[in-house]
């Protein structure tokens, strides 16, 4: 039986677009039983709709405050029976309490090498800090911004010259390999949370697993 999962999105929908596509090729044993989002013309609901799975576009605008917002959401997430919630390009932080229901069965793909640069910008701020390298991070979701424990993280070297845009597109082919295969990993079991730590294959992990050339997630 296929692993039910929920994907969060805000806009662009790049990273939903990855799971979906890596879905359909058979790789990843997944069943996508929503796709919700903050912002009514998000692309990645577009998408979803094209691809026959239930969508949800929910205006915060209409809640009295973020907390009922996100009981509306998540009451509705829960219903889709959805195991996993994913992320991926949600720009809207979630109420402490709503996420406390879903430990360990929330994951947020974040563009950075964690705990580096949470927050916005992450491609200017490692150009400005001289980084030599940057990437992208996949972790359980925690109450603190971008704070959780980190599962796997993409690793790119940043080139003389690169430009926000430049670095931005080279990391987000990274990010959708990336996303896939956390996953892929969570479906199968062999990555799980408990208590604040990630397991892989039932040991705790001390450093976020690496993505390797052919898209395989591997202990450091
Ligand atoms: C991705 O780069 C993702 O890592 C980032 O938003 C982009 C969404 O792209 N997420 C965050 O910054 C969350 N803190 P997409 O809509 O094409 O998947």
């Amino acid at each position: 039986m296929s692993f039910p999962i929920a994907v969060l999105a805000s806009g662009r929908g790049s990273n939903l677009a990855a799971l979906i596509d890596a879905r359909a090729a058979g790789g990843l044993q997944i069943d996508i039983v929503l796709v919700a989002s903050d912002k009514a013309e998000a692309p990645a609901l577009r998408n979803a709709e094209a691809h026959a799975i239930p969508t949800l576009g929910l205006d915060p605008k209409s809640f009295a405050s973020r907390r009922e917002f996100d009981e509306a959401l998540f009451a509705n997430v829960a219903a889709s029976g959805a195991q996993l919630v994913v992320l991926a390009g949600y720009m809207r932080i979630i109420d402490a309490g709503v996420i406390a229901q879903w430990p360990g069965r929330m994951i947020n793909i974040h563009p950075s090498l964690l705990p580096k640069y949470p927050g916005l910008h992450t491609h200017r701020r490692a150009l400005k800090a001289g980084d030599l390298q940057h990437g992208a991070s996949v972790h359980f979701v925690s109450a603190e911004l971008d704070g959780g424990p980190v599962i796997a993280q993409a690793h790119i070297d940043i080139h003389p010259g690169d430009t926000e845009d430049a670095l931005a597109a080279r990391l987000l082919s990274q990010e959708h390999r990336l996303l896939v295969a956390c996953v892929d990993a969570i479906a199968r079991g062999t990555v799980r949370e408990h208590d604040g730590t990630v397991l892989f294959n039932g040991a705790p992990l001390s450093m976020p697993l690496r993505l390797n050339a052919s898209g395989s997630l591997i202990a450091p």
